[in-house]
C-alpha cells in the first residue's frame, strides 16, 4: 500500500464524507449495520428511510458484486435511529484493506457507538447446516498473517490507539444479546457460535484449504467483516457480527458438491426473514451508552 493510497482514506477525507452525510440528513444514529451477500434486505425494513447511492457520497467506495445494491440507508429499526450499508467492500473486488474498512471510520464519525455485521459463510465446522446463523466469538485474520491489515500504515490516534487489542473483538454483553433474541424468537435450534476466517477470495476453497482452516480452529469461513471489525474496533466501536451459513464446506474428495454464489444468494434468500427480525430484535434490545 503506497502511502498516498492510506492518505486518500485519512482523517479529513473520512471527517469530509461524514461532514457530507451529516448536512444531508438529521439522522444521528448509534447503530451501524453492515449488510452481508443476499442480506440486504434489512435496510428495505427501515422505517422513515433516508438513501444515499455510494456513487453520490464523496469519497466513498463502490461495490461491484451481485446481492450488494450499494447504498446507505439511514431509518429506524423499532424506534432507534440506525444506518446500514446496503452491500459492503471487498478485498477481491481489488480494493486496498484501507479502502474495504473506510465506511467504518465513517459510521466513528457519524456518532455510532455499536456496529452489527452480517455475511455469509461456509461451514467448516462438521455440524454445522445451510441455514444456520453462527454468532461469532472470535475471528483468524488470515490475510493479516501476511501483512494486509487494515491498521497497516501510519497510525492515525484521532481514531485510536497504535496497537489496539483485538481479543475482545466481539463484544460478550452483545453475544449475550444475540443469543436471548434468538431464544425469544424460537431460533436457537439454528443459532451456532463459533470462530470465522476471513479469506480473500474469490475463489472457494478448496479441499485442503478447507481441512485446513478446520484444523486452525475455524467453524466457518468468508471474505469480509473481520477487516471492518479491527478497523472499528479500533476506534473504539462495540461490534457484534452474524454469519449465515450458506454452504458447507467441502472436505472430501469424493464428494460432487462444490461451493458457488447462487447458493449462497439463495440460502440469504430464504433465511433472510429470519436474519432481518434478529437483528432488529437485537437492536431493539440495545441499551444506548
Ligand atoms: N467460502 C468463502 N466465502 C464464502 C463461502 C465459502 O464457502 N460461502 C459464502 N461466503
Amino acid at each position: 500500500m503506497s502511502a498516498a493510497a492510506e492518505k486518500a482514506f485519512g482523517y479529513d477525507e473520512c471527517r469530509k464524507t461524514a461532514d457530507w452525510l451529516l448536512s444531508k440528513t438529521r439522522a444521528r444514529p448509534k447503530v451501524g449495520i453492515v449488510c452481508g451477500s443476499g442480506l440486504g434486505g434489512l435496510a428495505e425494513v427501515l422505517e422513515g428511510r433516508e438513501v444515499f447511492k455510494y456513487s453520490d457520497i464523496p469519497n466513498f467506495p463502490q461495490s461491484t458484486v451481485p446481492g450488494h445494491a450499494g447504498q446507505l440507508v439511514f431509518g429506524t429499526l423499532k424506534g432507534k435511529p440506525c444506518v446500514c450499508m446496503q452491500g459492503r467492500f471487498h478485498l477481491y473486488e481489488g480494493y486496498s484493506v484501507q479502502k474495504v474498512t473506510m465506511p467504518m471510520r465513517v459510521f466513528k464519525l457519524l456518532g455510532v457507538e455499536t456496529v452489527i455485521l452480517t455475511n455469509a459463510a461456509g461451514g467448516l465446522n462438521r455440524d454445522y447446516k445451510v441455514g444456520d446463523v453462527m454468532i461469532l466469538k472470535d475471528h483468524i485474520n488470515l490475510p493479516g498473517f501476511t501483512g494486509v491489515n487494515p491498521l497497516f500504515g501510519p497510525n492515525d490516534d484521532r481514531f485510536g490507539t497504535r496497537f489496539p487489542s483485538v481479543s475482545d473483538a466481539y463484544d460478550r454483553e452483545l453475544q449475550q444479546v444475540a443469543r436471548d433474541a434468538a431464544s425469544k424468537l424460537g431460533y436457537a435450534d439454528f443459532l451456532r457460535q463459533g470462530v470465522y476466517c476471513v479469506v480473500g477470495g474469490p475463489s472457494f476453497e478448496t479441499i485442503a484449504e478447507c481441512r485446513l482452516l478446520l484444523k486452525l480452529g475455524a467453524d466457518a469461513v468468508g471474505m469480509s467483516t473481520v477487516h471492518e471489525v479491527i478497523v472499528a474496533r479500533h476506534a473504539g466501536m462495540r461490534c457484534l457480527a452474524l454469519s449465515l451459513i450458506t454452504n458447507i464446506s467441502v472436505m472430501d474428495y469424493d464428494s460432487r458438491e462444490k461451493a458457488n454464489h447462487e447458493e449462497v444468494l439463495e440460502t440469504g434468500r430464504q433465511r433472510a426473514e429470519h436474519m432481518e427480525k434478529l437483528v432488529s430484535t437485537i437492536v431493539s434490545q440495545l441499551v444506548q451508552n
